[in-house]
This record gives structure tokens, sequence and C-alpha cells, in this order.
């Protein structure tokens, strides 16, 4: 048994999310950030798992591309969705919606929301600047749920590794 995580994020906190996972997982684990060039081919794995960050609104526009360009391949699969966000809640579930197509959220095997981080430091001008006037925050925040983490990848533990 193979499993793929491919992955997008902007300051890290999806990519320890991913490495999490990794490690919680007694098999081969590929980790694939889609900044770099192609994957590998998929038919290679069993177990796909994706996972981006949601940034005004919306996961990274690779992610998407990632998702419709595969689908057909994705649904033959074993699927995890996952995104990191700060909402929380009936946001942060409608923002995963938004995030992945419907056709691969009904096929998937697990969902995870794994909150998110916000570390000025890691930021640019700009994103300082929209933290801060439309999120009214201007301190470090770690909401990251290494639980809901680990939930997720029992799900993959438990079914047949
Ligand atoms: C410019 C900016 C915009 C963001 N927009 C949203 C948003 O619309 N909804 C949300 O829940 N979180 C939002 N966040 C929080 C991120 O999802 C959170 O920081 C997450 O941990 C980022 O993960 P990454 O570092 O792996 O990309 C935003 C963060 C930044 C810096």
């Amino acid at each position: 048994m193979a499993t793929l995580i491919v992955y997008m994020t902007s300051h890290g906190c999806v990519e320890k999310a991913a490495w999490m996972i990794r490690d919680l997982l007694p098999d081969e684990v590929t980790l694939v950030n889609l900044e770099n060039p192609e994957p590998p081919p998929m038919e290679q794995f069993d177990t796909v798992i994706i996972g981006g960050s949601i940034r005004i609104g919306s996961i990274q526009k690779r992610i998407r591309k990632f998702c419709e360009k595969n689908m057909d391949l994705l649904l033959t699969k074993r699927t995890g969705l996952f995104i990191c966000c700060m909402f929380e809640g009936d946001t942060a579930i409608a923002q995963l919606h938004e995030a992945y197509p419907e056709a691969l959220r009904k096929h998937a095997t697990a969902f995870g929301l794994f909150g998110g981080e916000l570390e000025f430091e890691k930021m640019n001008a700009f994103e300082r600047m929209i933290i801060r006037q439309v999120a009214n925050i201007s301190v470090d925040v770690s909401k990251f749920n290494e639980k809901a983490v680990r939930k997720f990848a029992e799900r993959f533990r438990d079914a047949g590794f």
C-alpha cells in the first residue's frame, strides 16, 4: 500500500499537517508540494490525500487544478481532503466545501479541518494589512488542531493498512 500526500502551503501550516500525517501512517508515504514540478504518476498509489490552506476565502489554485485534472483517477483511489484555516465551525465547513469539487467530496474517505496559524513574521506587508484590518488580529495566533490531524490519519490507518 502506498500513499501520496499532495499539498500547498503559504507559511508552513499545511506542510506541518502533511508531515504529521506521514509520520502517523505506518505505510510508505510520498509528500509532494505542488510548488514543485509534476507529482509522480498516481497509478502507483492506493491512497491520495490532498491539502491546502484558505486565503481570502479560497484554496490555492493549483490544488483546484490538480483535483480537476486528475478527477477520474482520484475517483478510483481512497482519498482524503483537508484544509488549514482560521475560521471554525460552519464557516470552516463551508470553506472546505468550496475548496474541493463535489464529486471528490462525495467520494472521500475522510475530511480534515486542521485549524490554522497566523505568524506575522512570515507574512508580507499586504498579508499583515489584511489580517490587521479584516480580522482585527495583530499578534501571532495558533489554532492548529493536532487532535484533528491524528483523527484524520486514523481513518486511513484503521481502514486497512
Ligand atoms: C492573507 C491571509 C488571508 C487569509 N484568509 C483566510 C480566510 O479567508 N479564511 C480563513 O479561515 N483563514 C484565512 N487565513 C488564515 C490561513 O488559512 C491560516 O493562516 C493557515 O494556517 C495558512 O496555512 P499555510 O501557512 O499552510 O498556508 C488567511 C491568512 C492570511 C495570511
